[in-house]
């Protein structure tokens, strides 16, 4: 058969991408960049570090003493800084890891290892909710995927008895994130690391709590830090205020990252000044408890306000509070009136959040007083949706 000519491209090579705009569009979930106005609701700066003078002194410090601003290259080229490695050796110690590696952010992080460490006959077991990044790495992985029901152990260990009567003999890689970072619940990580000492490693990602939760901020999964089959993810960029990930693991697999992961190999290195940034976030965390302090006084505030004035919608006992309304549109509208009141925070809908769960979702942070976050609960008593 003649297959005829060649197609040529269509002459509007733009068209597909504006059809695809469209169509996102038409389901009200087409997304635009918008600036920064309103009281924080909606960062993850939950400490207020990011504007704090003395993250930024220790910045102009850096560079003073000569920090380059820029690495130059690959860590494993020119690209290794002093400043890398005072970072690293500072996070292993703070964190209890037994070694500690960084990256320019939390999501390469999770690319990195996911696509990295897990093996050909080993299994990748996620929770349900895990994030966009964790998915990802588990596109690159050469182990088998599988899910487990959110915060259920019970079920990530049936998962794995099946896997393992189907012939599954590598090691499991149980992952989950301490603090979830869309609902705010936490995961029951004793259950899961006893799974992991009989069938292999647990990774935690301790995005939001890291800085804010667990003994001296060290995170939820503090606990179990330093041991062999536990790897655990802690993101510069959320309550630490600067930027960038370090991951917490054994000596070995930090090695065998150096020499295999990708994304750490091929990728110029982060800028010296966040390792500046980010050694003097830690000493904040340990020397300032009272940003700590004040942040669970306000997750607390914001409960009984809540309590009192929506007692339908249940507090996370987080500084991440997911206010579920339901339907897109009707949860962008919410989000669009209290932002015209001068608060910022944000809509969440599909296919970030699964469908049916569109919501506000909110950040406690030093960024609002307590006046901000009894002015925002009663906003909300006034324009939530009637049932
Ligand atoms: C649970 C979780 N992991 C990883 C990331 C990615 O971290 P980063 O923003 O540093 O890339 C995020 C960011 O939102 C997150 O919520």
């Amino acid at each position: 058969m003649n297959a005829g000519p060649p197609r040529l491209p269509s002459p509007d090579r733009l068209a597909p991408f504006r059809d695809d705009l469209d169509a996102l569009a038409s389901k009200g979930r087409r997304r635009a960049l918008a600036g920064r106005t309103g009281v924080d609701f909606a960062s993850n700066d939950y400490l207020g570090l990011a504007g704090s003078p003395r993250l930024s002194c220790a910045v102009r410090r850096a560079l003073d003493e000569g920090a380059p601003v820029g690495a130059t290259g690959s860590r494993l080229l020119r690209g290794n800084d002093d400043w890398h490695e005072a970072l690293e050796a500072r996070a292993a110690g703070f964190f209890g890891a037994g070694a500690a590696l960084m990256f320019g952010g939390g999501y390469v992080a999770n690319v990195a290892l996911f696509g990295t460490l897990p093996q050909t006959g080993d299994l990748l077991l996620m929770d349900d909710l895990s994030h966009a990044s964790t998915r990802e790495g588990a596109r690159l992985t050469r182990a088998v995927v599988a899910v487990f029901r959110h915060n259920d152990p019970g079920h990530a260990s049936e998962v794995i008895a099946d896997w393992r009567r189907r012939g599954g003999t590598g090691s499991v890689w149980i992952a989950v994130e301490s603090l979830y970072s869309m609902d705010g619940d936490r995961a029951a990580l004793d259950d899961l690391a006893a799974l992991a000492d009989e069938h292999g490693f647990l990774v935690v990602d301790e995005a939001h709590a890291t800085g804010v939760w667990g003994a001296g901020g060290r995170g939820l999964a503090a606990h179990l830090e330093g041991r062999d089959n536990v790897v655990s993810l802690h993101t510069l960029g959320k309550a630490l205020g600067g930027s960038g990930a370090i991951l917490c693991m054994a000596p070995a697999l930090r090695d065998f990252m150096v020499n295999r992961a990708r994304p750490f190999i091929f990728a110029t290195a982060p800028s010296p000044l966040v390792c500046a940034a980010a050694i003097e976030a830690l000493a904040m965390v340990e020397d300032e408890p009272w940003r700590r302090d004040a942040l669970h006084a306000r997750v607390g505030l914001f409960g009984h306000e809540l309590a009192a004035r929506l007692p339908h919608l249940p507090p996370s006992g987080s500084q991440i509070v997911p206010l579920i309304v339901g339907g897109a549109a009707e949860t962008m509208a919410l989000a669009a009136a209290l932002q015209a009141r001068g608060f910022d925070l944000r809509g969440i809908r599909p296919p970030t959040v699964p469908h049916g769960t569109s919501r506000l979702r909110l950040s406690l942070t030093l960024n609002a007083s307590e006046g901000d976050i009894v002015a925002l609960a009663q906003a909300l008593e006034e324009l939530w949706p009637a049932s």
